[in-house]
């Protein structure tokens, strides 16, 4: 039985409730993180708390906790959950209000949600074949670095990709690639790896930040720059990242084979590294 923490108690998940009123329920008025765990730690908090402070100052709800308060109680999330690899989960919303109105209540205090699911222990690296994508209109909104909970265009997006047979879909906006549903892009170009820049249309994400420091600490040739949709098509590899999918080789997006099929030879050096960088979070020599 997973336990789950609301606005400073925890109880067991299936327990915990909270009022329909909640302007996360009706507006989908909050914003999110998922941190991943390993060997019992949490991965990047201090950049994860970071994220969480600028998409609460972006949508205007004053942060519940500080960074130190965030840590104590995810810290004991973590260890009620069986302290191992898991995702943890946590959500802030604007809070239970009177009566709906889109305008902020006066008087609402924040609802603190945080849960955990359990995670894969190991990755086998031989066994990863890659994914399939498709490319599909960027539809949502152009505050995409803040990690809110509104995540219908996100959810409709998937489920298209899944439809399609495929287990992501590559965002197109006028005619750059953006990023995925749920997660980062990169394209690899003739040994460059590339994705594009941070800024309101895309989510900074963390695991994108750790690829960019590995390639960094390693002499991979790295760039940050616009994807056009062309470029998308004919990059020698694809990945996709994310805390929870870490680091997906794409090998077919649309009707197209990408790199002939298997998972490319950059993709599986960057993700050794990660491997290796996730053992140094267990044994607490990173985080
Ligand atoms: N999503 N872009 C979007 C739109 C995302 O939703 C996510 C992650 C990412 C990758 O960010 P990170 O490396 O920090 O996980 C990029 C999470 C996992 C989710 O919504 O479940």
């Amino acid at each position: 039985m997973s336990t789950a923490y609301l606005n400073g108690a925890f109880r067991p998940l299936s327990e915990t409730k909270v009022s329909v009123m909640d302007r996360g329920f009706l507006f989908g008025d909050g914003v999110y993180e998922v941190i991943p765990v390993y060997g019992g730690r949490l991965f990047r908090l201090a950049h994860h708390l970071k994220r969480l402070r600028n998409s609460l100052d972006g949508v205007r709800i004053a942060n519940p906790l500080s960074d130190k308060a965030w840590e104590t109680m995810l810290t004991e999330l973590v260890a009620l959950n069986d302290g191992h690899d898991q995702a943890v989960y946590l959500q802030v919303t604007r809070g239970v209000a009177a009566r709906r109105d889109h305008a902020f209540p006066e008087n609402s205090s924040p609802t603190l949600f945080a849960m955990s699911s359990p995670m894969p222990e190991a990755v086998d690296i031989d066994s990863v074949t890659g994914i399939a994508a498709i490319t599909l209109p960027d539809i949502r909104w152009k505050l995409c670095n803040l990690k809110a909970i509104t995540l219908l265009p996100n959810v409709l997006l998937r489920q298209q990709a899944l439809d399609n047979n495929g287990a992501e879909a590559i965002l197109i906006n006028d005619g750059f690639a953006i990023e995925g549903a749920a997660s980062n892009l990169f394209i690899v170009n003739n040994g460059l790896l590339i994705t594009p820049a941070n800024g309101p249309a895309l989510l900074p994400g963390i695991t994108r930040d750790l690829i960019i420091e590995l390639a960094a600490n390693h002499a991979i040739p790295f760039r940050e720059a616009d994807i056009t949709q062309q470029e998308l098509f004919s990059a020698d590899e694809i990945w996709l990242t994310s805390s929870t999918r870490e680091i997906s080789p794409v090998i077919r997006l649309d009707d197209s084979v990408i790199s002939g099929g298997v998972p490319g030879p950059l993709w599986r050096r960057m993700i050794i590294l990660y491997q290796d960088y996730k053992s140094a979070i267990r044994k607490g020599e990173a985080s």
